[in-house]
């Protein structure tokens, strides 16, 4: 379960930070909203109190669940790029939200400064990928999480067979070119095409979920399942 190296991948993000929304929606051809609208779907499902969204970057699942979530749940976004947590908090003063609300802490997933036992509700977004190393991560994840509570894992994975063609031609030999013109850094988005082809697809990753200590996981795969949402439960 070992993935990127940690220093490139920040050093990655801290680039793009400034065109990272633009370039995800654009290059998603907007989709990325529904992918995120599924998401708070599933953790509305069941009532939080503190939800942690990890990976959050620029802070748009932690905002989206701040407006899908009832009762004013505490949500904490963790990161550890600097200049994508800044996104993240300009994005919260143009909203008109309070620092309370949603609050963005840098830190590592590989290593929580936070309490055990202590959230209902964990969500990472295009972050798992990214993680140099899985294993630790989904552990710290699992520590963090009240028993009974849940973690939502929003991923890039491998696509239908059929739609296999399409979708590669699409991310090795078009996205890159498209992404190089709105962020001038075609490599992250090489890296980007390398780093889905290396991730496990639905199953494999279900057992890793497993093998981490989380019970049930669900997949619910979207877009000829291009991404796919896994949920899964901290035993009681
Ligand atoms: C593709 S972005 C996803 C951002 C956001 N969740 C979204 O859906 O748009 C991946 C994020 O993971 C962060 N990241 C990668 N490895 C990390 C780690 N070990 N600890 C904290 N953040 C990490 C990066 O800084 C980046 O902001």
């Amino acid at each position: 379960m070992t993935g990127p190296d940690p220093s490139a991948v920040k050093a990655t993000f801290c680039n793009v930070a400034s065109r990272y929304d633009l370039a995800n929606h654009l290059l998603s051809c907007g989709i990325d909203f529904l992918w995120r609208r599924k998401l708070v779907s599933l953790a509305r499902k069941e009532t939080c109190v503190r939800v942690l969204d990890l990976a959050t970057g620029s802070g748009d699942v932690a905002f989206a669940l701040r407006e899908g979530l009832s009762g004013s749940p505490e949500i904490v976004g963790l990161d550890f790029c600097p200049p994508m947590l800044d996104q993240a908090r300009e994005k919260r003063e143009r909203m008109g939200l309070a620092k309370e609300s949603n609050e963005f802490i840098e830190g590592d997933c590989l290593e929580l400064a936070l309490e055990d036992e202590t959230f209902d509700l964990v969500t990472i977004a295009f972050g798992l990928r990214n993680l140099s190393d899985r294993a630790k991560g989904l552990r710290e994840m699992r520590r963090v999480l009240k028993p009974g509570g849940r973690l939502l894992v929003l991923e890039f994975s491998q696509p239908y067979l059929w739609f296999r063609p399409f979708y590669y031609l699409y991310l090795r030999g078009i996205l890159p070119w498209m992404a190089r013109l709105i962020t001038g850094d075609r490599k992250a988005y090489l890296y980007l095409g390398t780093s889905i082809s290396n991730f496990p697809n639905r199953k494999e990753l279900s057992a890793e979920l497993v093998e981490s200590g989380f019970s049930s996981p669900h997949v619910h795969p979207m877009t000829f399942s291009v991404v796919a949402l896994h949920e899964a439960r901290k035993e009681t």
